[in-house]
């Protein structure tokens, strides 16, 4: 079997943390692991199989001899350093926001559209955390009965904002219950005992950045304009996996048994929808699991043929770190 020469930028990140274990966890055929990060992460080191690897500093040189480049550091940097490790004949699986909206780079969801991989010219992206959670359920329905819109209302974890944002409510949580100043640095508001509309800038049609990234990849990865799409974003005091309540409309008569029935039998997702015990999707229990939870499975009264539902996924696995490995294995096939 081929083994690959792999480096990961942005490996001291969240989600390039959880890059390395999914590599291990999953035995994809590394040959070589190069770790990179910024200047402040020299002298690092972090562990993959038995092996303690020296993260060095992310430059233009970074590249040679490497097969596959995991990119997770952000948008601005990607942008700078990816078209250097194309040159110098690397495929960039990129999990940033740079490229997902680039008619020459793929925006690929294993599990909707692997054969996009096949026409990728040096960088494939890694789609927004909340678009692969919510993309994953709704793309069987699609399938069978068509979707003509859907409206999704989202609780994000705060580690969908990095490892800092996570530190963040660590401390406004202690200083909060020990009645100290709340100091809010990574976010712009109080997020310990609170929530706030997504942090991310509000565009020209008043959805903000992270609704709008929603909206447009679901257009580009289904290859579907047509698809009315809605969504509110929102950032709640949770650690890990987020989760997002989905409405609906689908082409054709669909009924809850079937739906539930599909959706048990699709990758990539597990069905918890226990109305006897009230058990249904938490991020707790999605939070280092690689499957979408799906419950709350109920007829929309809103829409003509509507469902209604509840979901969670661990957007720093299937929303980030795994669904950048599922595409790199895609590319090893
Ligand atoms: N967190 C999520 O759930 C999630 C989900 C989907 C997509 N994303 C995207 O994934 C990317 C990483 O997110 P994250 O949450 O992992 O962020 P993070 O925890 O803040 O990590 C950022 C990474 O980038 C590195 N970095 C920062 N400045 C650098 C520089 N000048 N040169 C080289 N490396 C530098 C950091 O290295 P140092 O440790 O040395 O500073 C660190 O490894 C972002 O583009 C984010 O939008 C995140």
């Amino acid at each position: 079997m081929k083994k690959y020469r792999i480096a990961i930028a942005g490996a001291t990140g969240a989600v390039g943390a959880e890059m390395l274990t999914t590599l291990e966890k999953r035995n994809f055929p590394v040959e070589s692991l190069r770790l990179l990060a910024s200047k402040r992460s020299i002298g690092k080191k972090l562990k993959f199989r038995n092996e303690e690897i020296n993260v060095e500093e992310l430059t233009h040189d970074s590249f040679n001899d490497i097969d596959i480049l995991l990119s997770s550091t952000s948008g601005t940097l990607s942008k700078v350093f990816s078209p250097s490790a194309v040159k110098a004949g690397a495929v960039v699986v990129d999990n940033t926001s740079a490229f997902r909206m680039d008619p020459n780079v793929p925006l690929v969801v294993p599990e909707v559209n692997p054969d996009d991989v096949k026409w990728h010219k040096g960088i494939i992206a890694n789609p927004n955390c909340s678009t692969i959670i919510a993309n994953v359920p709704l793309w069987p329905l699609y399938k069978k009965y068509g979707i003509k819109r859907f409206i999704s209302c989202t609780y994000q974890a705060v580690s969908g904002a990095g490892v800092a944002a996570m530190d963040e409510l660590s401390e406004q949580s202690e200083d909060y219950l020990q009645g100290n100043e709340i100091k809010s640095v990574e976010f712009p508001h109080q997020i310990a005992f609170n929530l706030f509309s997504h942090n991310s800038s509000i565009a020209e049609n008043l959805f903000n950045e992270e609704e709008n990234k929603m909206i447009n990849e679901t257009r580009k990865i289904f290859h579907d304009d047509s698809i009315l799409i809605s969504a509110t974003c929102i950032r709640v005091p949770v650690f890990r996996a987020h989760a997002e309540a989905l409405h609906i409309e689908l082409k054709n008569p669909a009924e809850l048994e079937d739906i539930r029935e599909l959706l048990s039998a699709s990758p990539g997702i597990k069905v918890v929808d226990d109305i006897e015990n009230n058990i249904f999707p938490m991020p707790i229990d999605a939070s280092e699991k690689y499957d979408i939870l799906v419950g709350r499975i109920r007829k929309d009264p809103v829409f003509e043929n509507g469902i209604s539902m509840f979901i969670a996924g661990d957007q720093l696995l299937k929303g980030a770190a795994l669904n950048a490995v599922q595409i790199a294995e895609l590319l090893a096939i």
